[in-house]
């Protein structure tokens, strides 16, 4: 079972997280491969996209620089600033509007096209209760024919052993020009299907010796691919496609690396662009 407590990662995770977010995305195969997948997605969309869990922009903001509109929902003030930053600072802010909200509660005007929920986001829903209701909430912010995509970790004990394993991330410059080392491991409970990501950074002097240590954490909780089915199933969705990878190779329990599901509320259908 998905852990039943708390129902929620802390709100302000993210806004703790948001200084180190670009480096974490920019130092993750994970971040890399996902990219490409989700700006054909959103090519393909007619009328706005609505990105869950927007953060930074690492996404919406290349889609914006290629003509698409995007919708960007976020829980953290402190990535929504660093999207709008990087969306001015790439001359398309007029593309994007933000809101910040939670994505189990966030009103559309008008019902989307497309609502995406990238990088491993619904795990920031820690609750399998929460999650059907995210989805049930997703489901009627959708017009109908409308598609809904998320990808989650598909996690094998292969996964789990890296994700235990301490890793040196980055090392960087970080403000004031301090060399810093960032390093991660994940405790990880494959009973309630939860991982604490912990992360922290080493400020080091001119010599090299250790001056400041800090600690982060997020908090996330994963879906078996029977239970993302069941979900998607009983919120109303139609399911066209999972994948087990970002190259849309079709999912496999073998070969899966990722889960990625391609779902739509039944109706007219969407034409794409
Ligand atoms: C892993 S980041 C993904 C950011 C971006 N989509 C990307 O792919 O780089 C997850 C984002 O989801 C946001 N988030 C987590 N829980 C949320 C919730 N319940 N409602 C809205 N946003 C949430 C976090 O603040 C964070 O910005």
């Amino acid at each position: 079972m998905v852990a039943d407590t708390p129902s929620l990662s802390s709100p302000n995770e993210y806004d703790d997280f948001a200084d180190i977010y670009q480096v974490w995305t920019d130092t993750a195969a994970s971040a890399q491969a996902n990219l490409e997948f989700y700006l054909d997605l959103y090519r393909e969309a007619v009328g706005p996209v609505v990105e869950l869990g927007v953060g930074d922009g690492r996404i919406a903001v290349p889609a914006a620089c290629r003509g698409q509109d995007v919708i960007g929902v976020d829980l953290s003030p402190a990535m929504l600033e660093r999207c709008r930053a990087r969306a001015m600072a790439a001359g398309v802010l007029d593309r994007l509007a933000f809101v910040c909200e939670d994505f189990r509660r966030f009103q559309l005007d008008v019902p989307a096209g497309l609502i995406a929920l990238p990088y491993h986001s619904l795990g920031h829903v820690l609750s399998l209760e929460d999650k059907r209701s995210a989805l049930a909430h997703v489901f009627s912010q959708l017009e109908p024919g409308g598609r809904f995509v998320f990808d989650d970790f598909y996690v094998t004990p292969a996964l789990v052993d890296q994700m235990r394993k301490v890793q040196l991330r980055a090392t960087y410059r970080s403000s004031g020009d301090i060399d810093t080392l960032l390093w991660v491991t994940s405790l990880v409970d494959e009973a309630s299907q939860a991982m604490t990501v912990v992360t922290w950074e080493d400020f080091l002097d001119t010599d090299g010796v250790l001056m400041r240590r800090r600690y982060r954490r997020l908090h996330l909780s994963w879906l078996d691919p029977s239970q993302a089915r069941s979900l998607l199933t009983e919120a109303g969705f139609v399911i066209d496609a999972c994948y087990g990878g970002f190259d849309r190779t079709p999912f496999s329990e073998a070969t899966a690396r990722e889960q990625i599901w391609i779902a739509r509320r039944p109706g007219a259908d969407v034409t794409a662009a």
